[in-house]
């Protein structure tokens, strides 16, 4: 992408229970990110209570944007624009940092470029580590599966910030049926890793808990495999059988990762796609990363653990593009409430 304009993008996330800041230089290059989670005050409640998030964020905003800088040895100086998370999210988290973005955008007269969360996990994949070795950028056409906490969706990306919607779920997504099995499971906040530490030591093949294939779409649906699992769970309690959770796990995790593999390779050859590019938390599973990437057929994308869940250097990346594509914001922007992207 020589030539797109280069530039120095601060980025801040605040959409959920991570207050975070990166300094990326073209889109790509990351000199500094810094995560400060909430999960260990969130797990006391089992699940993120919002007005608690948004007031760590305010306690964290200012410390963890200074941190930024000084990690990358900059000053706000050096920073060509801002870049914030926009939504979805929650609304009290995402007005802390949209606010700090606004303020400094004002304050520093430079251009603020509002990010959907989503992308931001899209392009997670064109990051790097400055000073390491540059990965190869993903090529399109590429399929994009998506799966986070409140997303699954497939989207094939023809060129930079042109998406199309080919299905999402129809129920819950990927990583909300990880959190509410491992809840069923008595397992620990966040659901998601406690099930894939817990399914380690189980085998996956005990339990054949059902696949929905929604043949004929590109959708998902995981409310019947979660069912199942409750089935099963209470069934076992009245025989007094003793919880099998590992096994459970291990289940349950093959089905989902079943349905995401085979879906989305399915889509790459139906639709031409040159590339495959896996994005949101869920993508930090162990068994869909092994699955994914044992396949030989397409070049794979999936982040390094450190970019799958909730960081501001994907939102640095998708502001960068934004940024020299011409896409900057008002500084009146609101919040923005949805996907898809305009
Ligand atoms: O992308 P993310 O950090 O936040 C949202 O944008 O939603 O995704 C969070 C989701 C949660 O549902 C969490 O349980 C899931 O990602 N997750 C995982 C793993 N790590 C995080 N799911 C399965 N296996 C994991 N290792
Ligand atoms: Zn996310």
């Amino acid at each position: 992408m020589s030539e797109l304009k280069p530039a120095r993008i601060l980025a801040i996330e605040t959409s959920c229970d991570e207050t975070a800041c990166a300094i990326l230089e073209n889109g790509r290059a990351l000199l500094s990110s810094v995560v400060a989670s909430q999960m260990d005050i969130h797990a006391r409640y089992g699940g993120v209570f919002p007005e608690v998030a948004s007031r760590q964020h305010v306690l964290s905003i200012i410390p963890v944007v200074q941190q930024a800088l000084t990690r990358a040895h900059l000053t706000l100086n050096d920073i060509d624009a801002i870049a914030v998370t926009q939504g979805p999210g929650l609304a009290g988290s995402l007005i802390v940092g949209m606010n700090m973005a606004k303020g400094m955008a004002l304050a520093l007269d430079k251009p603020i470029i509002g990010v959907n969360h989503l992308e931001g996990h899209i392009y997670s994949s064109w990051v790097y580590e400055a000073g390491e070795n540059v990965p190869p950028e993903p090529q399109f056409p590429l399929m994009a599966l998506l799966v986070s906490g409140g997303h699954t969706e497939l989207n094939l990306m023809t060129d930079h910030l042109t998406y199309q919607r080919l299905g999402s779920t129809l129920d819950d997504a990927a990583g909300e049926a990880f959190d509410k099995v491992a809840r069923l499971l008595e397992l620990p906040y966040p659901g998601g890793p406690s099930i894939q530490k817990a399914a380690e030591e189980g085998d996956p093949g005990r339990f054949n808990f059902p696949r929905a294939w929604l043949d004929g779409t590109w959708n998902f649906s995981f409310s019947g495999v979660k069912t199942s699992v409750l089935y099963e769970v209470q069934s076992l309690k009245k025989r007094s059988n003793g919880i099998p959770v590992h096994d459970l796990a291990a289940s349950f995790q093959k089905a989902v990762v079943d349905v995401l593999f085979k879906k989305t390779m399915d889509a790459a050859r139906e639709f031409g796609a040159k590339e495959i590019l896996v994005a949101g938390g869920v993508s930090a599973n162990r068994t869909l990363r092994q699955t994914f990437k044992a396949q030989t057929e397409f070049p794979m994308h999936i982040p390094p653990l450190s970019l799958c869940t909730d960081n501001a250097a994907m939102i640095g990346a998708a502001g960068y593009y934004r940024y020299a594509l011409g896409h900057v914001s008002e500084l009146e922007m609101d919040i923005l409430p949805t996907w898809p992207l305009s």
